[in-house]
């Protein structure tokens, strides 16, 4: 199948994304030259090292009529990169000084490995920041090299940076092996137990309260927990993204946004234990295109209103992925209680192989099996699927619409869903449960539990307002 639409149509959207959208502006532009806008090695930029963290070296004078872009090596600033010495001060203060001149460029240098430890980068910064990851980055080896007063788990934090790039060709790992195998986690324990416990362990990078990011190129790796995290921010491009973890690393989320908006995930390729890429509350105006998921969970939606919160989601669009060997293909998951909605879902032309769950809204959202049905749900509403073809693995039914027996999902349609099964029998029962919408097309396998119309006036509209 054509799995992608097309180079073109991808920078139609950017273009629309970013040049006339009133969230989306300001200094930074998402223009793909901007991508690599960090400098190679040996670029004659380069300042030499002085290996005296004493005395860093001098800026380029700010007045510099041409703004010649600043080049912050952390080797000239103490860092060792040995893999095992501890860089986190020279990284503090190359951060320091190459954020507080304009075009700063922190640059961690290739063919060395650089170990620090959880750090929060602050902004603001001058205009043009550039984080460069040519070498390695890595994190302490597990639990025991943690600091035990840090309970906010959490290794790289970028926060309050308005117009910064992360940036290389470079690797972030997250050294995450002896996180996953704690006995509190699932299965992990004696004899395949799981131990009870408070089990948080850090999310690799968090980017919190900033607004135009731009994130690519890199390799991102063996997250504890979820590899990069970003809440509360506002325009982030991400492309040319590598993660990758093991199938059975627990909770090790590719990407997780929430309570961000103007969302642009481009060209990137996650391999994980968990979501692929989850989007929490409060997101709006996200475009995921050509994006590669394996053997991890899929795309998710949620989970929303956990704890009876008011969670909102619109305007999202996923389109040209392709999924393999993932317990879901593309999730809506909400919890019971909870209120406001999700609307304005797209995925489209999406591809999937050897896939649970292909298509899948769970309003029944439980982690324990013990979560009572309540009176209100997050309200799900105008979500299209459309051309999405592949196989599924015949283990659970390859679609299953469970909406809430209070507010019906409404608007759902799909066109051109056709799923055949990766191995063995037909599994031709598609699931609906209080699941109003069309059916474009005929689906396969074909689906006659879709209700027509709409059933609902909702008794207390306001609730399900955004
Ligand atoms: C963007 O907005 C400008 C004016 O605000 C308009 O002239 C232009 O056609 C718009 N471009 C797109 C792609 O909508
Ligand atoms: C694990 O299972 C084996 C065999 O069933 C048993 O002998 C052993 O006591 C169990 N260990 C624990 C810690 O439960
Ligand atoms: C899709 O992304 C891959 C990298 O993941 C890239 O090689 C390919 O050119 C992209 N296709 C389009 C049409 O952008
Ligand atoms: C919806 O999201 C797209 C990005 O996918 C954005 O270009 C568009 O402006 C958003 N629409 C609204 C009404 O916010
Ligand atoms: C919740 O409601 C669903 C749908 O009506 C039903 O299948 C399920 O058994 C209920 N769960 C509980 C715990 O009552
Ligand atoms: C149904 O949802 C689609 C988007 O999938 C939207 O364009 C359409 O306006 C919605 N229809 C109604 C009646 O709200």
């Amino acid at each position: 199948m054509a799995l992608v639409h097309g180079l073109f149509a991808i920078w139609v959207s950017l273009a629309l994304l970013i040049s006339n959208s009133s969230n989306v502006e300001g200094r930074t532009h998402f223009h793909k030259k901007q991508k690599n806008k960090g400098i190679d090695k040996g670029s004659p930029v380069s300042q030499s090292p002085s290996n005296s963290p004493s005395n860093p070296p001098e800026p380029n004078d700010p007045g510099n009529p041409t703004s010649e872009p600043c080049v912050f090596d952390v080797t000239s600033f103490g860092a060792v990169g040995d893999g095992t010495t501890d860089d986190t001060a020279a990284f503090r203060e190359a951060w320091k000084a190459a954020c507080a001149v304009e075009s700063g460029i922190l640059l961690a240098p290739s063919d060395y490995v650089f170990t620090i430890t959880s750090t929060i980068f602050s902004g603001p910064c001058k205009p043009g920041f550039v984080f460069q990851v040519d070498g390695v980055l890595i994190a302490p080896d597990g639990p025991d090299c943690w600091p035990k007063s840090d309970s906010n788990k959490q290794w790289l934090v970028f926060y309050r940076v308005d117009g910064m790039t992360l940036t290389g060709r470079g690797t972030i790992d997250g050294n995450g092996q002896k996180w996953w195998e704690l006995p509190c986690k699932p299965h992990r324990g004696p004899n395949g137990s799981t131990l009870p416990g408070p089990c948080d362990s850090p999310a690799l990078i968090r980017f919190f309260l900033s607004s135009n990011l731009m994130v690519n190129t890199l390799r991102i790796q063996n997250s504890p927990q979820f590899h990069m995290k970003f809440d509360g921010c506002e325009g982030v491009l991400i492309e040319q993204l590598s993660i990758s973890s093991p199938a059975l690393s627990p909770n090790t989320d590719g990407i997780h946004i929430e309570n961000t908006k103007s969302v642009a995930i481009f060209e990137s390729d996650i391999a994980n234990g968990d979501d692929c890429i989850s989007i929490g509350p409060g997101c709006s105006a996200v475009l995921i295109d050509n994006v590669t998921c394996e053997h991890g969970h899929g795309i998710s939606i949620g989970s929303l209103g956990v704890h009876n919160t008011h969670a909102c989601v619109s305007n999202i669009t996923v389109q040209n992925v392709f999924i393999k060997d993932s317990d879901n293909g593309v999730r809506i998951k909400t919890w019971q209680g909870g209120t406001g909605s999700v609307s304005s879902i797209a995925f489209e032309n999406i591809e999937m192989e050897n896939v649970r769950n292909c298509i899948i809204v769970d309003q029944y959202y439980c982690l324990t099996k013990a979560c009572l049905n309540q009176t209100s749900a997050v309200y799900v509403t105008d979500v299209s699927y459309k051309n999405i073809k592949g196989t599924y693995d015949v283990r659970t039914p390859p679609i299953h619409f469970a909406c809430s027996d209070t507010v019906a999902c409404t608007n759902i349609s799909l066109s051109e869903v056709e799923l055949f099964p990766a191995e063995g029998e037909l599994v031709d029962d598609p699931f609906c449960w209080n699941a109003y919408g069309t059916q474009e097309t005929l689906t396969i396998p074909p689906i006659t539990c879709l209700q027509d119309g709409d059933p609902q006036s909702l008794s207390d509209a306001s609730i399900y307002g955004c």
